[in-house]
Formats: structure tokens, C-alpha cells, sequence
């Protein structure tokens, strides 16, 4: 994986198909401990909104791998006090040796990229969500044995989550379909990167009908109704996100043999209902865990470990 070495991941399309299909593998590798790279690297966290599983993951994969994290809380460091990015990013980059950023604005991320000469790794922004798909990905290949050809069903906002199943499905040559009410739907300039990057087996499809996106297929995704910084439209978001909730009426459409995933955090009743989430078909937890070896695969190779 030396071609990755220094580079950035702003969005899931910074890797080519070619790349996801190896870092999948080494993850694979790193998950039943067929290798194991060591490190003496410093990775940073500066995570500007709250997180479990993208926080705790880089942080135990970084230390298996033998290097070390500093958590860069922005209320603790001046950058929350309105130090400008291109200062920060600059100062970063002589003490780090990568830095996994949780930001709003993507042109933020954008910035520290084009300021700091370390790999700098999107840990979600309000595009995008690279490493979650990585981790998606893996867990998709690792039930079905492939991905090419798979059909995988968003139900939900046509949010962060939702551009980069579209963005890494296509390269994967796989069929999204993205249900999500009128006024919710995903990026225009997402969704025609996403058709540029579909080969003729790929196919994308957006849709405001639930029912018809989940026939057949044989991956169903949601994520909440209200994303991080959309908080306080919650209340008007429920009733319209209503029809688009994965509940066992829903899933009978998709294939028997579907199985059913969400990013987390849940919020059981709404997005999703509590016997899909624990009923047999659910593989989230498989999936977080995931987040772990996905991203260890990633650190190693973007550090030049591998
Ligand atoms: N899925 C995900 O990114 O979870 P966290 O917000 O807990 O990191
Ligand atoms: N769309 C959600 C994902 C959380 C992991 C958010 O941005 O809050």
C-alpha cells in the first residue's frame, strides 16, 4: 500500500476502487491477526462534536499498532478559541504524525489538508463519512463474500453517511438505492460524482419511495433522522421521516436474506425499531467493530506502515 503513504482522506472517493479493495483485505489480514505493523507514530484527534465509536476505534487501532493518540479536545485547545486553521494545521504538522479531524464544514477539513503536510483523515464532517463506509464495506464482503453486484438499500436522510455509501458503493461496483423523503435527499453534485464513478455493473437510484428501494435488496442502512448540528429541526423531521423508519413491515420487502445496518448511535423507535436493530437480521455490531480493523488498515497504510 505504499501509494497511500502520506496521503489524505477527505471523502471515500480519495481511494481509488482498487485501493478499498486492498485496504479491505489488509483489514481483513489485521483482523485475524495474520499481520501485525508497528509504529512509534503519533496520531491527533480534534473532534469538534461528540463521538463513541469513531474516538475509541482510531484510538485502541493506534495503540495495537504501537503508536500513540493525543486527544486535541477543541475546547481545551486554542483552535476552539478561534485560532485561525491555517495556523493550527501548520503547528500540527511539526508535532503529529497523522491527524483524524470530526469537523462540520468539509472546505475546514479542506484547509488543515492543504496546511499540514501529514495525512489528515476525515472522522465524519457534514459531507462526508469515509471511514465509517471503509468499515460498512468490510462488514458487507465479510456476510456476502463479495460486494460487486450487491444491491444495498439507504432508507433515511440523505445525509453524510448516505454521499459516502453512494460515492464508495459505486466504486464498488455495487447498486445503491437512497430512499429519503423529497426535501431531504442527498447532494445533487454527490450523487452525479457517485454516476460518474458507476461502471456499467454499478447503478444508483434515488428515490422517495421506501417500499420500492428495499425490494429485493440484500443490504438495508439507516442513520438518524437528525444528524449532529441539525438537532434543534428534530421535531419537524420525525413526521416526515415516519414512512422511512426500518421496521419488520419494511424489511419484508428486501431479501430474505438481507442483512440490516446502521452507523450509530440509534435512536431506537424512530429511524429504526428495537426488534430490527436486535432481531437476527441485524449485523451492527459486527459493523462497529469493524470501525477498528477498517481504520487500522487505514493508519498503517496512510503512515507507511505496510
Ligand atoms: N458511527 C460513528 O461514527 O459513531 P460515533 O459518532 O460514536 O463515532
Ligand atoms: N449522520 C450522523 C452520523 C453519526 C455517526 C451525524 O452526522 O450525526
Amino acid at each position: 500500500m505504499e501509494q497511500l503513504k502520506g496521503r489524505d482522506i477527505l471523502g471515500i472517493a480519495d481511494l481509488s476502487s482498487e485501493e478499498i479493495d486492498e485496504l479491505l483485505k489488509l483489514a481483513r489480514q489485521l483482523k485475524k491477526g495474520e499481520r501485525s505493523p508497528q509504529c512509534n507514530k503519533i496520531l491527533g484527534l480534534l473532534f469538534y462534536k461528540a463521538s463513541t465509536r469513531t474516538r475509541v476505534s482510531f484510538s485502541v487501532a493506534m495503540y495495537q499498532l504501537g503508536g500513540q493518540v493525543i486527544d486535541l479536545n477543541p475546547s481545551v485547545t486554542q483552535v476552539g478559541r478561534g485560532e485561525p486553521i491555517q495556523d493550527t494545521a501548520r503547528v500540527l504538522d511539526r508535532y503529529l504524525d497523522i491527524l483524524a479531524i470530526r469537523t462540520f464544514a468539509q472546505k475546514d477539513l479542506e484547509l488543515f489538508a492543504r496546511y499540514a503536510e501529514i495525512p489528515i483523515i476525515n472522522a465524519l464532517s457534514d459531507l462526508e463519512h469515509p471511514c465509517q463506509i471503509l468499515a460498512d464495506l468490510l462488514t458487507i464482503q465479510e456476510c456476502f463474500g463479495y460486494l460487486g453486484g450487491i444491491t444495498l438499500t439507504y432508507v433515511g436522510d440523505g445525509n453524510n453517511v448516505a454521499h459516502s455509501l453512494l460515492l464508495g458503493g459505486a466504486l464498488m461496483d455495487m447498486k445503491v438505492r437512497i430512499a429519503t423523503p423529497n426535501d431531504y435527499q442527498p447532494d445533487e453534485q454527490i450523487v452525479r460524482q457517485a454516476k460518474q464513478l458507476a461502471n456499467n455493473n454499478a447503478e444508483i437510484i434515488i428515490t422517495d419511495d421506501p417500499i420500492a428501494a428495499v425490494e429485493g435488496a440484500q443490504v438495508i442502512y439507516t442513520d438518524v433522522w437528525a444528524s449532529m448540528g441539525q438537532e434543534d429541526s428534530a421535531d419537524t423531521r420525525i413526521p416526515v421521516f415516519k414512512p422511512y423508519q426500518i421496521n419488520e413491515q419494511l424489511l419484508s420487502y428486501a431479501d430474505p436474506e438481507a442483512i440490516v445496518l446502521h452507523c450509530l448511535p440509534a435512536h431506537r423507535g424512530e429511524e429504526i425499531t428495537e426488534a430490527v436493530m436486535e432481531g437476527k437480521q441485524s449485523r451492527v455490531w459486527d459493523q462497529a467493530e469493524n470501525r477498528m480493523h477498517a481504520q487500522k488498515a487505514l493508519l498503517a497504510s496512510l503512515l507507511g506502515l505496510i
